[in-house]
């Protein structure tokens, strides 16, 4: 176990940064590399652990994932139907992603996969997959009555299938449009709200688009895949931790370089605009198929906000640091129709309730979220993760605006998504002295 220590207030945050390769793409490009016929290179990926399961479960399948952790990462992909029999369970660590994406592929192999996960992705919900690839002929069974990891599946011949899913989830319709390659007809899924479509802009960009009509994405069978140069851009993600720490944090100046800024992503742009922000968008341009832009970003005083519909979606990552932003605002925020993030890394609301309140927040639970009452002084405090990166790196931000020491538990998994955060944080805030301890030395 360990801990990230800050001491606050931090004086203003200057300068530009760069955040690490956005996680969603860098599996997807993995995968599909994986799939394709012949090599796929890839610049600026994550090299996080969550993209390593990934890349690992690539590997136990067979394919060649040379590169991890050097510029260059290159998937020599085995064609559609290049895959093997894993020797052993593949393992996803703490990664949703990992889990799900590879489970509409598995569901299509002429062979046996058990998948299992850490002690957070072993309780999230699969029956959102399990149900839609059982409709499309694949067998695939998981554990407390086909709702939880591990995951067993012997794939095979698929049809395809409609599929109204009753949530937004990429994950779900990554799956299904995955499996979809492998079906005897087109595979269609309908969302209730557009969630992230990187698979659908990757699968473009490996020659084989999906048709989009409103809220419904059509996958036809492919025959295979072209393997492509790709490129990814920054993780909005991560960004938006530096971005409202520089919203909040007084007399801030802060540019964040070559950000990915597709609009399924970048909900709480609108928000943080909402609640009287200033942020710029510079230099946009293209890299493979995603838009990309420099933020620039100077701290003003902000205002509470009522979110929901069909905005919780292009922000569900996000909402942790959200919360932080709320807590500094004046007045009140309202967070709704973010039932969803009871079953992400950790129930994200109850995290955020109970932790946030230690730094002395005036937070309420709700079921679908959250009702902070903003603009109380925060006070440093012990706090802890609860093994989810996202409320670890959210606590961290919320630490530059206390006053006096913020002790966050449990820090290690921040290394699933961002592992340069805590050097970054040291650069930009070196004043607030982020260090990570080993926990067990005067716990
Ligand atoms: C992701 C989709 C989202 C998101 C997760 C990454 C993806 O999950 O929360 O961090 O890469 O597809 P859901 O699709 O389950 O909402």
């Amino acid at each position: 176990m360990e801990r990230l220590i800050l001491r606050g207030p931090a004086p203003p945050l200057m300068g530009r940064l760069q955040v690490p390769g956005d996680k969603s793409i860098t599996h997807r490009a993995i995968l599909l590399g994986a799939l394709a016929d012949g090599t796929t290179a890839i610049r600026g990926y994550l090299a996080g652990e969550d993209c390593e399961r990934t890349a690992a479960a690539c590997r136990a399948l067979g394919v060649d994932v040379e590169g991890w952790g050097s510029p260059l990462l290159r998937v020599h992909g085995k064609g559609l139907r290049g895959l093997r029999e894993p020797e052993g369970v593949l393992d996803a660590g703490n990664s949703g992603t990992t889990l799900r994406l590879l489970s509409g592929v598995l569901a299509a192999q002429p062979f046996l996969t058990v998948l299992t996960g850490d002690a957070s992705l072993t309780r999230r919900p699969m029956g959102r997959i399990i149900e839609p690839l059982r409709r499309m002929g694949a067998s695939i069974w998981g554990r407390a009555g086909d709702r939880y990891p591990p995951l067993a599946i012997r794939g095979g011949a698929l049809r395809g299938i409609r599929h109204e899913s009753p949530v937004a989830s990429a994950q779900v319709k990554s799956a299904l449009l995955l499996a979809g390659l492998y079906a005897d007809g087109p595979t269609t899924v309908v969302e209730p709200a557009p969630s992230r479509d990187h698979t659908e802009r990757l699968l473009r960009g490996f020659g084989h688009p999906p048709e989009t009509e409103g809220r419904a994405v059509t996958v036809r069978p492919a025959r295979g895949l072209t393997p492509v140069a790709v490129e990814v851009p920054g993780d909005f993600s991560s960004a938006a931790f530096f971005l409202v720490a520089a919203c909040l944090v007084p007399g801030s100046d802060l540019t964040i370089a070559r950000v990915g800024i597709n609009p399924t992503r970048t909900g709480i742009l609108e928000v943080l605009e909402g609640m009287g922000a200033r942020i710029e968008i510079r230099a946009r341009r293209e890299l493979c198929g995603e838009p990309v832009g420099d933020l620039v970003v100077r701290a003003g005083p902000l205002r509470g906000i009522t979110v929901g519909g069909a905005l919780i979606p292009r922000l569900l990552d996000e909402i942790p640091i959200l919360a932080v932003a709320a807590a500094a605002a004046e007045g009140e925020t309202e967070i709704r129709d973010a039932g969803e993030l009871r079953v992400k890394e950790s129930d994200r609301i109850a995290s955020l309730a109970a932790e946030l309140a230690r730094l002395g927040v005036d937070v309420a639970e709700r079921p679908d979220g959250l009702r902070i009452r903003g603009g109380r002084p925060l006070a440093g405090a012990p706090c802890g993760s609860r093994g989810d990166h996202r409320i670890a790196m959210a606590l961290a931000v919320a630490a530059l605006v206390a006053r006096g020491e913020t002790r966050v538990g449990d820090t290690a998994c921040i290394g699933t998504s961002f592992p340069d955060f805590v050097p970054l944080l040291r650069r930009v805030a070196p004043a607030a002295d982020p260090r990570v301890e080993a926990a067990d030395r005067d716990a």
